[in-house]
């Protein structure tokens, strides 16, 4: 028989977020199954409380009180099929750490997620902003994602063309009361080639003497690239870049490469995407610090907490920082962390 999902009331989720902001839920429950997420929806409904998904709290900026019932999966499994001779498809439980499927895939031989390395945060979360880095995505390997459609608290399975993946976006971002991803399928290599074409790459495998013919030297040499530029949320919390890079028009893109010839900007299906990361840092933000919070020392595009604030001194930091960008530049920046609503 089933059990039964654990509720915890009043729940402190300072240890549940890389900001580590302070925070509290009225209700944190565990689901360890898909069956468990549909009896948290029904209970959820039928209590008349609104419910949110918490993975690792990698992308949020949690308020200091929420009202809602916090879901957290705790479904940590991975089970491969028996594979064909040139692919394996794995089934990844929503709870799994994503750095541990990446290294299970690598020490296996398989190729896909090897760049996706080092990046904080569960396997649940990965499909809700398209993780990306180092010139892949987890749309490129995402097969299929299972999640419990709320509305009608069934389990669905949703192919990857109807996931409505784009850089950092999905469907389940765009549809953030919709759904509850409780697995992912993802079909992963036997015989794949390296992605070297991000900056540093190469520099960073001669570095440490390998080839990059195995996805475990990908993962080596990313994770040392990720350690150098990024702080590490263990040290100074953070959630990893906290707005996007803002996708311009070429015409757009032209106005602005006049003025200022130095701004990275790289060719996409839908125009010229842009750093975030170097106009922030032109507008003299990087490393400055504002009471508990600030813009990281090694790069402009994370923000981070010192200690002693709250969610809304985060965000009032980054209102000023959009606000001196488009004065600047002209250019608009979306954040990337979510920020949950709470009556
Ligand atoms: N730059 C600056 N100042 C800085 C940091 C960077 O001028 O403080 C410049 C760099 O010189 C470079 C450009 O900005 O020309 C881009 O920097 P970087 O290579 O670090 O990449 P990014 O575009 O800022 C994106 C992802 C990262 C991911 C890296 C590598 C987004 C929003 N962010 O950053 O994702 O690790 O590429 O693929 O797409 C994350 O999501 O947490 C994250 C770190």
């Amino acid at each position: 028989m089933m059990d039964a999902p654990r509720w915890c009331e009043e729940f402190d989720l300072v240890e549940g977020n890389t900001l580590r902001l302070p925070s509290r839920a009225r209700w944190l429950v565990h689901a360890a199954t898909a069956q468990q997420v549909v009896a948290v929806v029904d209970e959820s409904r039928a209590r008349n409380l609104e419910l949110w998904v918490l993975g690792e709290g990698s992308n949020v900026v949690l308020p200091p009180r929420l009202e809602t019932v916090v879901l957290h999966s705790i479904d940590e499994r991975i089970e491969a099929d028996a594979g064909r001779h040139d692919c394996v498809d794995v089934r990844v439980g929503a709870g799994v750490h994503w750095d541990r499927l990446v290294h299970w895939a690598a020490e296996r031989g398989l190729w896909g997620i090897e760049n996706l390395a080092y990046i904080p945060g569960s396997a649940g979360a990965a499909p809700v902003q398209n993780i990306g880095a180092y010139g892949q995505e987890l749309a490129g390997t995402c097969l299929r994602v299972e999640a419990v459609e709320r509305s009608s608290g069934r389990i669905q399975t949703l192919e990857r063309d109807e996931c409505g993946f784009g850089y950092r976006d999905s469907r389940f971002r765009r549809e953030p009361t919709g759904w509850v991803i409780t697995a992912l399928e993802l079909r992963l290599s036997r015989a794949g080639c390296p992605v070297l074409d991000y900056p540093g790459i190469a520099a960073t495998l001669a570095e440490l003497n390998l080839v990059g013919d195995v996805p475990m030297d990908m993962v080596r040499a990313i994770t040392m690239l990720r350690r150098r530029k990024l702080p590490d949320p263990q040290s100074l919390p953070n959630a990893g870049s906290f707005f996007k890079n803002p996708v311009v028009s070429e015409a757009e893109f032209r106005r602005l490469h006049a003025d200022h010839p130095e701004l990275p900007g790289t060719v996409v299906p839908e125009g010229v995407k842009l750093s975030a990361a170097w106009m922030i840092d032109r507008c003299g933000w990087r490393g400055l610090r504002r009471g508990g919070v600030g813009v990281a020392p090694s790069h402009a595009l994370v923000l981070v907490h010192y200690g002693g604030a709250d969610g809304s001194e985060l965000l009032a930091l980054a209102d000023d920082i959009r606000t001196s960008v488009r004065q600047r530049f002209g250019v608009e920046l979306e954040q990337e962390p979510l920020v949950p609503q709470s009556r």
